[in-house]
């Protein structure tokens, strides 16, 4: 299992606090979370929360938000559908990016270490700053684009074959774990757009109705935003969806070459 590097703004020094079992507790695990505040002037630390495993959900996002709201108010992250489908509760657990809501708790052998999605910027505990990651996702025109006229009481066409070009891509939650197991994301997030910005950039590329091809091939034509990608892999390993963002790269690129000749 892979080891991401803790969050860009991390220096964890000294010990944190640590909240025991409840008394007669009998199965009990003990997660371990990054900590911070941009409010206290204080170092990351972790602290460790002790739970009772027979009064707890089932998934780490339970435990999450049994901590909260039995343990420790102050305890920040984020969270909606518990569903796997908002991707709100990205972040490390156990040294994997994946969805809180979606990653049983005895899946984890030991105790379970949390920390928020590497490389960004910590907003605070186990939020990290996402607004560049939505930039980056703003700046691929993520909406279907078109010159011709729209059909006049009917809808855009599209065939059955067509439609099932867009599966393993639509079903994107941009929940970042991909870009944020990537390397080359790691050191070049300001120009290269990540895996998962490029699993979008594609749906539309694969979309039969766009038909804003060109424009969008030329806006990914660039040393940074496409070529940094080394094939790698780390996004198709997280991706809690089982999609390949590495396979609709190599698309985009194909599509580069082929226009080319
Ligand atoms: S490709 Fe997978 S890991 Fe990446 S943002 Fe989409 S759902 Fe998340
Ligand atoms: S395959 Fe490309 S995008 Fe995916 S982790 Fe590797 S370098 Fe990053
Ligand atoms: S809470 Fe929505 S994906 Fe986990």
């Amino acid at each position: 299992m892979a080891e991401f590097s803790l969050p860009a703004n991390s220096r964890i020094r000294g010990g944190g606090k640590s909240y025991p079992a409840p008394a007669g507790a009998v199965r009990v695990k003990t997660f371990k979370i990054y900590r911070w505040s941009p409010d206290d002037g204080a170092n990351p630390r972790y602290d460790s929360y002790t739970l009772d495993l027979d009064q707890c959900g089932p998934m780490v996002l339970d435990a999450l938000i049994k901590i909260k709201g039995e343990v420790d108010p102050t305890l920040t992250f984020r969270r909606s559908c518990r569903e796997g489908i908002c991707g709100s509760c990205a972040m490390n657990i156990d040294g994997t990016n994946t969805l809180a809501c979606t990653m049983a708790i005895e899946d984890v052998k030991g105790d379970i270490r949390i920390t928020p999605l590497p490389h960004m910027e910590v907003v605070k505990d186990l939020v990290p700053d996402m607004t560049h990651f939505y930039a980056q996702y703003a700046s691929i025109k993520p909406w279907l684009q078109t010159v011709t006229p729209t059909p006049a009481l009917a809808e855009r066409y599209q065939s059955v074959e067509d439609r099932a070009e867009l599966d393993g891509l639509y079903e994107c939650i941009l929940c970042a774990c991909c870009s944020t197991s990537c390397p080359s994301y790691w050191w070049n997030s300001d120009k290269f757009l990540g895996p998962a910005i490029l699993l979008q950039a594609y749906r539309w590329l694969a979309d039969s109705r766009d038909e804003m091809k060109g424009e969008r091939l030329d806006a990914l034509e660039d040393p940074f935003r496409l070529y940094r990608c080394h094939t790698i892999m780390n996004c198709a390993n997280v991706c809690p969806k089982g999609l390949n963002p590495a396979k609709a790269i190599a698309e985009i690129k194909k599509m580069m070459v082929e226009r080319a000749v």
